[in-house]
């Protein structure tokens, strides 16, 4: 972690290596806090966030379901947003705003805990980063069950989630591969540990209903538009196992991946086990998007 500017803490402007919280933080302990990750690109026409508006509505959505209390408003979390990555002074970046259960009271009950609120920034450039991106994500069915709406709001991003998901990507790591793909308890497809997922096959884009318990991300609802708005449509269905073994292609999404490509999930090959055309011409128009060469998306970018 290469330690650049300040992270915002409640309100005020840190030096990095400042930004401390206390052992005993509520957080720290029974996982009572929700995040959020952003990018800011550095577009020709000057760094921008990408849809913002809709990370700060998914922010203040999943404190809601933990009926977490929000000292600051909406408005306030996006200028903070910006201020942050203004002061870091990075073109480009990958943003987190984390709201949490802070030091207080020790014991399960989260509520007698103010919710404090940090922004951190860092350096993050656009390229392979991720396995996958351009050479394709050798992917693991992961034997952990994605946990869902039963046990806690799966509409969330919230650390809670992330145990479940840390678990499927190390086992995913630790057998070879790049990424996990998860399967719901009735046995259909999720999404990755961190990313959803879409499988073409015949020139049909299917991705899986939010009903199957994943992640509303934004970088999926940003691919699906793009694609409406060329021409194109996606089919929302359940999808079993079968239907990644049988996929022409497989991409995934995310902040982080972007669009990335799958070529292997298990030790069967995706297709002819490369990038495929659908998912190579996504990534091209997805990077037009973020990078405000695409008109038509201009309003989804905030300038620095
Ligand atoms: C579990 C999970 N699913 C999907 C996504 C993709 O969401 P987004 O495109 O909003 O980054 C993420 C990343 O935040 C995630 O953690």
């Amino acid at each position: 972690m290469k330690e650049t500017g300040k992270i915002w803490m409640n309100g005020k402007l840190v030096p990095f290596k400042d930004a401390k919280v206390h052992v005993l933080t509520h957080a720290l302990h029974y996982s009572t806090s929700v995040f959020e990750g952003i990018r800011c690109y550095n577009t020709p026409k000057g760094s921008a966030v990408f849809r913002l508006q809709e990370h700060v509505d998914r922010f203040f959505k999943s404190a809601k379901l933990y009926s977490m209390k929000m000292q600051f408003s909406k408005k306030e979390i996006s200028s903070a947003i910006l201020k942050t990555v203004k002061t870091s002074g990075l073109k480009e970046c990958y943003i987190r705003p984390l709201a949490y259960y802070g030091y207080g009271t020790m014991g399960l009950t989260p509520t007698q805990n103010k919710v404090d609120v940090s922004i951190a920034c860092w350096e993050w450039t656009m390229g392979e980063g991720k396995a996958g991106k351009f050479s394709g994500a050798k992917c693991k069915v992961s034997s952990w069950i994605k946990i869902d709406s039963r046990s806690q709001p799966m509409q969330a991003k919230a650390a809670p989630n992330y145990s479940n998901a840390a678990l499927a990507r190390v086992e995913a790591l630790e057998n070879g591969y790049d990424e996990a793909i998860m399967l719901n308890f009735q046995g259909k497809v999720v999404e990755g540990s961190a990313e959803n997922i879409f499988v073409v096959k015949d020139d049909i884009i299917q991705t899986p209903p939010l009903s199957a318990g994943l992640l509303e991300g934004i970088t999926r609802d940003s691919v699906i538009q793009i694609i409406e708005e060329n021409g194109g449509f996606v089919i929302e269905r359940d999808l079993d196992r079968d239907d990644l073994y049988s996929a022409d292609e497989i991409f995934m999404t995310g902040t982080a991946a972007e669009v990335k490509s799958v070529t292997q999930v298990d030790k069967v090959k995706v297709g002819n086990a490369k990038m495929g055309k659908i998912t190579k011409a996504l990534q091209k128009s997805f990077t037009n998007v973020v990078m405000g060469k695409d008109e038509r998306f201009l309003p989804w970018l905030t300038f620095i």
